[in-house]
């Protein structure tokens, strides 16, 4: 199939390098020139596990980039794959939707045949049908049913994007009409998940209630956590009892730091904003957000029950990226850990495989090392924010360290001397 991708960020462009390497003729449609570039010459300008390797193998037909619309008149699916970033009240911003329907909208006006447009970005249940749709049609000067709309949501984790993809739980395609729907479905048809077809807004809602289940998974266990932490039990043995039934589910019970990255915080406050709209209190997802920003001040007020005042004190930060396999830190839970060890007048220092570079930029002035070895020479204390696997592997280090505090935000060391936030 002719496939174009609207916009070549971490969504896009894994969704068009895996479509393109599945045999498809994919464009890549992106506003960056640099990244145009890149991808161009089969460089990912982002990291996630596998997606050179992919790049490597496409041909020039498979896959290319562009900073212009050409493609979209010729295509049998155009994907907006364009960030829905949040608005100061937590609402999602759809200023780009909106931008990339009317540009597809106005490439189409000599288009023949049934084009199908279809939302990936993850937005409020509506906007496909309210904002999308209405955008394309008036651009595109076509009538009602020459286009067709559909919304396929992403289910896709950063650094196992690709494995996600492939080996996805299930495909949700909603759609206005079965004859759209279908040309999605024929996308996915070597796929061997089950498909779920629905209509547009109930697609929409699947995305943000399923990222919304998952973060509740996570505040759930910090809170049940916080209390096993004061009655002293491990946390991690609870759940793993808890997860055993099926009804459950053992997956996304780690409890921790907290959540972070650009998916869940976002999602989580826009359907709360969404559901205050729709005259609904959103009891259970504001407890979800208060129980996420609380875990960070957690782990910063045990650390000063062990080591007293911080001011002054040498403080590692092993972990920077909001997750392992990644250096996004987007939201992630290192940032307000970060911040209230400076205003605690603390010296950090902080390491990262990956993410370094991007912490950099938010925190110009803390000291970066090359090596958790480096960032934990002469530390008064540490707190370990990413569950990267190395770190699990690093008993030596923590052996040379004088005072030996140290506290996980994620449970991955296996020093005994280490302390958890929950457990
Ligand atoms: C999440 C969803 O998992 C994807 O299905 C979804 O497609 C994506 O958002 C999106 O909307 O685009 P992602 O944000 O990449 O993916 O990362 P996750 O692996 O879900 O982790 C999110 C955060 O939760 C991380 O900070 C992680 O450390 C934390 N987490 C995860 C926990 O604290 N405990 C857990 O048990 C699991």
């Amino acid at each position: 199939m002719k496939i174009t991708i609207v916009g070549g960020g971490y969504v896009g462009l894994v969704t068009g390098a895996c479509f393109a390497d599945a045999g498809h003729e994919v464009n890549i449609i992106e506003v960056d020139p640099a990244k145009v570039a890149m991808i161009n010459e089969k460089k990912a300008p982002i990291f996630e596990p596998g997606l050179d390797t992919i790049l490597s193998r496409t041909t020039e037909k498979n896959l290319r980039a562009s900073l212009s619309y050409d493609t979209v008149s010729t295509s049998d699916l155009m994907f907006i794959c364009v960030g829905t970033p949040p608005n100061n009240d937590g609402s999602a911003n759809l200023t780009s939707i909106e931008s990339a329907s009317r540009s597809i909208g106005n490439a189409l006006q000599n288009a023949t045949g049934y084009p199908v447009v279809v939302v990936k970005s993850t937005v409020p249940p509506g906007t496909t049908e309210t904002v999308v749709r209405p955008a394309v049609l008036a651009s595109a000067h076509k009538p009602e049913d020459a286009v067709g709309f559909a919304m396929n949501p992403e289910f896709l984790r950063e650094g196992r994007a690709i494995e996600d993809f492939r080996h996805p739980d299930r495909i949700v395609i909603g759609s206005n009409s079965p004859r759209a729907g279908d040309r999605v479905a024929e996308v996915y048809r070597s796929f061997s998940a089950p498909v779920v077809r629905t209509g547009l807004a109930a697609a929409e809602m699947i995305k943000y209630t399923s990222n919304a289940f998952l973060a509740t998974k996570i505040s759930f266990s910090n809170e049940i956590g916080n209390v096993c932490k004061e009655l002293g039990i491990d946390v991690y043995e609870v759940m793993k009892g808890v997860g055993l039934d099926q009804r459950i589910g053992p997956k996304f019970l780690d409890a921790g730091a907290g959540f972070g990255g650009s998916c869940f915080p976002k999602d989580v406050s826009s359907l709360a904003v969404l559901a205050g709209r729709a005259g609904v209190d959103p009891k259970i997802l504001r407890a979800v957000l208060e129980v996420n920003e609380c875990q960070p001040h957690r782990l910063v007020a045990l650390l000063e029950k062990k080591t007293g005042n911080l001011s002054g004190r040498r403080i590692a930060v092993l972990g920077l990226a909001f997750k392992d396999n990644t250096d996004d830190v987007r939201d992630s839970r290192a940032i307000p850990v970060i911040k209230e060890l400076l205003e605690k007048g603390a010296r950090v220092v902080a390491f990262d495989p990956m993410a370094a570079p991007n912490m950099q930029k938010i925190f110009p002035a803390i000291g970066y090392a090359g090596s958790a070895g480096e960032a934990l020479m002469g530390a008064d204390g540490c707190l370990v924010m990413t569950e990267w696997p190395e770190f699990g592997r690093i008993d030596k280090e923590f052996d040379l360290m004088a005072h030996r505090i140290v506290i996980e935000g994620r449970r991955i060391l296996s020093w005994k001397g280490a302390e958890g936030i929950c457990w």
